[in-house]
């Protein structure tokens, strides 16, 4: 995709303004009036097609992942998983080749917070890529952080609630998130994470990426394995920070990360992160205490160990924030041909939502944007909706049969390129909890594999967010880091133990200081 195309693709001939009926404007500064003093006309065309426009010049914004930076690149496959042929794991074309290059177009973004917030907050970072193959586009949307709050994605929407601001105060408030979290124990391993200094990725090219999803990789003969990708920034190193040094840079600058991506790729020291996946067997796996569906889990590394699969390189920013990085739209459901979903549920719940929000975020037709677009020949029966503005090549190759099955032409059903994989189902349907929910020993182990720098923190940040908490909540967060591991708990409550007798002394020293300026106060009135 070049420039031209992401602009308007309609470029004029020449520099001369004009509106957008292409009518050149001579005047582009005084409006239409009855004498210079006005009263204005109502025919105003210029005027009133110039302000109305601008009137809509915003999309809502994301309902999470507000605020986001982008860039182009390209994957460059190595041709294996590890030191075996890519081929025996699964057949998607963009893999297979060594040196095979695949567009790409990535979205960095915060969660919680909106367009314009502050880039340094506590939260977990989106990792967002589109990939255009010549088989149609891929896209992998993670995250920095390998694991996630919940499992279920019915617990979404009242999380994200819990997250962000008040609906009447319009604050964010550390008691409504951890009045959700003290309720959904499965999101202890997540909060170790995120109040930590991983917490507080320090830019976005010095963080990992990952897909934290299971999915599945099909082969030929349509054999699968479980898979989880991760991005790992090799050149650029992991970079976090503590709090006091987020706070020392926001109170500065609100847009470090995207000034640091931009940045740097236009000086041409252009970030690369070398695509990694774990590999398992497609069965239930009884010999792990977790399961390896349950997006709260990491897969330890050690027993499944990363295999290096490719390359990605971000090398052009884009030529307009909001034509791309702003109407960009990624699914969890964009797949090709030897991707597949596996059964973690919170994958299957994302995999509705994502293109659901962007029909209404971006329109029905979001996909005929040109940053949204595949690259390889789209040829659909579906037409028209608002703001169709081309017709497809299907269309193109013959206008009048627009349905298929047909005799008489039309789109025909493509030949399929391997054995089908058919997962077989025998089950009774429920809502219930996966069976191994273990939640809080992987939370020890992550707590004890942190340094020490990194424990004080996470205890600090902890501490500094709970101590406005009601008790109960207090209480039922330190049982969670206790059962996580002893030494975590205990800290945390001792910390909150400190944090009530700081409190304690503030009050009465603000008391006295109260008592003797109205003492003092009181002599200037007699
Ligand atoms: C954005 C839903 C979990 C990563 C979004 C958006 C929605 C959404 C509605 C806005 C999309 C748009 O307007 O284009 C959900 C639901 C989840 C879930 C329902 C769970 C049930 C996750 C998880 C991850 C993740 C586990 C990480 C692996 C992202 C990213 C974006 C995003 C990176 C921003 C994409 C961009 O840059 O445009 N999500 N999400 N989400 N989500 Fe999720």
């Amino acid at each position: 995709m070049d420039n031209k195309e992401t602009t308007t693709g309609n470029e004029p001939a020449s520099m001369t303004l004009t509106n957008r009926q292409g009518h050149p404007i001579s005047d582009n500064h005084n409006i239409r009036t009855v004498g210079n003093r006005g009263p204005s006309t109502l025919e105003n065309y210029h005027y009133i097609e110039k302000i109305s426009h601008f009137d809509r010049e915003r999309v809502p914004e994301r309902v999470v992942h507000a605020r986001g930076a982008g860039a182009h690149g390209y994957f460059e496959a190595y041709g294996k998983v590890g030191d075996e042929p890519v081929s025996k794991y699964i057949r998607a074309k963009l893999f297979q080749e060594a040196g095979k290059r695949t567009p790409v177009f990535v979205r960095f973004s915060t969660v919680v917070h909106g367009t314009y917030s502050p880039e340094t907050f506590r939260d977990p970072r989106g990792f967002a890529t589109k990939f255009y193959t010549e088989d149609g586009n891929w896209d992998l949307v993670g995250n920095n952080l390998k694991i996630f709050f919940i499992r279920d994605p019915l617990k979404f929407p009242d999380m994200v609630h819990a997250f962000k601001p008040d609906p009447v105060t319009n604050l964010q408030n550390p008691e409504r998130m951890f009045d959700f979290v003290s309720n959904s124990p499965e999101a202890t391993h997540m909060i170790t994470f995120v109040f930590s200094p991983w917490g507080i990725p320090a830019n976005y090219r010095q963080m990992q990426g990952s897909g934290v999803n299971t999915y599945k990789w099909v082969n030929q003969d349509g054999e699968a394995v479980l898979v989880k990708y991760h991005w790992e920034p090799v050149k650029q190193g992991i970079k976090n920070l503590t709090q006091a040094e987020a706070e020392a840079i926001q109170a500065k600058n609100v847009n470090h990360a995207t000034q640091d991506l931009y940045e740097a790729i236009e000086r041409g020291d252009y970030p690369e992160w070398e695509l990694c996946v774990q590999i398992l067997s497609d069965d239930e796996h009884p010999e792990l205490d977790f399961d390896p569906l349950d997006p709260t889990k990491l897969w330890d590394h050690e027993k499944f160990p990363f295999l290096k699969v490719g390359k990605m390189v971000l090398d052009r920013n884009p030529a307009n924030y909001f034509a791309e990085v702003e109407q960009v739209a990624f699914g969890t459901g964009v797949l090709v041909d030897g991707l597949d979903f596996s059964d973690d549920k919170l994958l299957q719940g994302r995999t509705f939502s994502y293109s659901d929000t962007q029909r209404y975020r971006v329109g029905t037709n979001y996909l005929q944007l040109p940053i949204n677009a595949p690259k390889s020949p789209v040829a659909t029966n579906q037409r028209d909706g608002q703001m169709a503005y081309m017709v497809d090549q299907g269309a193109r190759q013959n206008p009048h049969v627009n349905y298929e099955p047909s005799s008489l032409g039309g789109l025909q059903e493509a030949m399929p390129s391997g054995k089908e994989h058919q997962p077989m189902y025998h089950d009774k349907l429920v809502r219930e909890k996966i069976s191994r929910t273990n939640d809080f020993g992987q939370a020890g182990e992550t707590y004890r594999k942190f340094e020490d720098w990194e424990r004080d923190e996470l205890i600090a940040n902890l501490v500094d967010a709970l101590k406005i908490c009601a008790p109960v909540i207090q209480e039922k967060m330190i049982s969670y880091f206790t059962q996580a591991d002893a030494d975590y708990g205990r800290r945390v409550k001792e910390g909150l133990a400190q944090a009530k007798v700081d409190q304690a002394h503030l009050g009465s020293a603000e008391e006295k200081a109260g008592a003797a300026i109205a003492a003092g106060a009181g002599q200037k009135t007699d």
